[in-house]
């Protein structure tokens, strides 16, 4: 990326007005030659990434699919398919998300759009296999600079659309928030994962700090994804476990940009959780 990847992450949005015009040649050879190498999640799982134009009733499509909001005029997508793995769903979270703030990067607009997309026009034009799903899409264009985006400008600028730190962060135990001085050299990538997008902007991620690690929880939104009957009724895929993988790519990108090396592992620190709708997930050890 040309810009340090802290200004990229404040710098996207949800882009859901786009100008009727097609990416350049120039911008879509860079996107296409990054999603080609956008391959294997943080967990392991093997996806693939395609930038396709948007063709006649696409946009129309996304609305029967489950997908919210209006979004006018973007000429492409971002589609891709993840093979089913126990980690696939964050795995794809990542990637997507590594993959827009390349394009955000390039100056382009973009918007996650999940819905029940595995057998839709959308995986048709990836050729999804049997043995891959097809989570959420994005779409991808040229902002349309109205008054639209300067107000987006000022409603970021003010803060209040995110959770504050400490209802997301936490030191040793669930309930002790974890202020930005014992953050220490992680307060910006806390920070980078607090701007994180997420599914109806419900932030479901909850991390704990221990000595050497931060776990990552997902805390579900009640009556939202999996266990709820509209979810089960409508296949939907379970948006919140992508969303944990959104977090996990600003968290790390970040990290890595300052220096600070780490892994990620599956490995529950048997934390006491602070009700039976969060659960663990992955664990950072730096
Ligand atoms: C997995 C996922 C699915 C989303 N689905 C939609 C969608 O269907 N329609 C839409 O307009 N926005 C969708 N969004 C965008 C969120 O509403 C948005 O990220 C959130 O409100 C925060 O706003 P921001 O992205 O401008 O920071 C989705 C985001 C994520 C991460």
């Amino acid at each position: 990326m040309q810009k340090p990847v802290t200004e990229v992450i404040r710098q996207r949005f949800s882009c859901r007005t786009f100008l009727d015009q097609p990416i350049d040649d120039q911008r879509q050879r860079l996107l296409a030659e990054f999603l080609a190498t956008n391959q294997v999640g943080p967990l392991g799982t093997q996806a693939r990434f395609a930038l396709v134009a948007a063709t006649q009733g696409d946009h129309e499509a996304l609305r029967g699919l489950g997908t919210y909001g209006f979004i006018k005029g973007a000429t492409g997508f971002i589609i891709g398919a993840a093979e089913r793995s126990p980690k696939d769903l964050e795995d794809y979270g990542y990637l997507m998300e590594h993959a827009i703030l390349f394009a955000t990067d390039l100056g382009l607009g973009t918007c996650w759009l999940g819905g029940t997309f595995s057998r839709s026009r959308f995986a048709e034009k990836i050729e999804v296999r049997r043995d891959e799903i097809v989570p959420a899409v994005t779409a991808i264009g040229t902002i349309a600079q109205g008054p639209q985006a300067r107000d987006w400008i000022r409603e970021r600028a003010r803060g209040t659309d995110r959770l504050p730190a400490e209802q997301l962060f936490f030191e040793q135990q669930f309930g002790k928030p974890l202020l930005a001085v014992g953050a220490g050299a992680y307060a910006a990538p806390l920070e980078a994962l607090r701007w994180a997008p997420s599914a109806s902007n419900k932030q479901p991620w909850r991390i704990v700090r221990t000595e050497n690690a931060f776990h990552f929880y997902l805390a579900r939104t009640k009556g939202y994804g999996k266990g709820s009957l509209l979810f089960f009724l409508l296949q939907f895929a379970d948006l919140q476990r992508v969303d944990m993988g959104i977090a996990m790519c600003h968290f790390e990108l970040t990290a890595r940009e300052l220096g600070l090396a780490g892994r990620w592992v599956v490995q529950d620190p048997n934390i006491a959780k602070p009700d039976d709708r969060t659960e663990y997930i992955v664990s950072w050890f730096g």
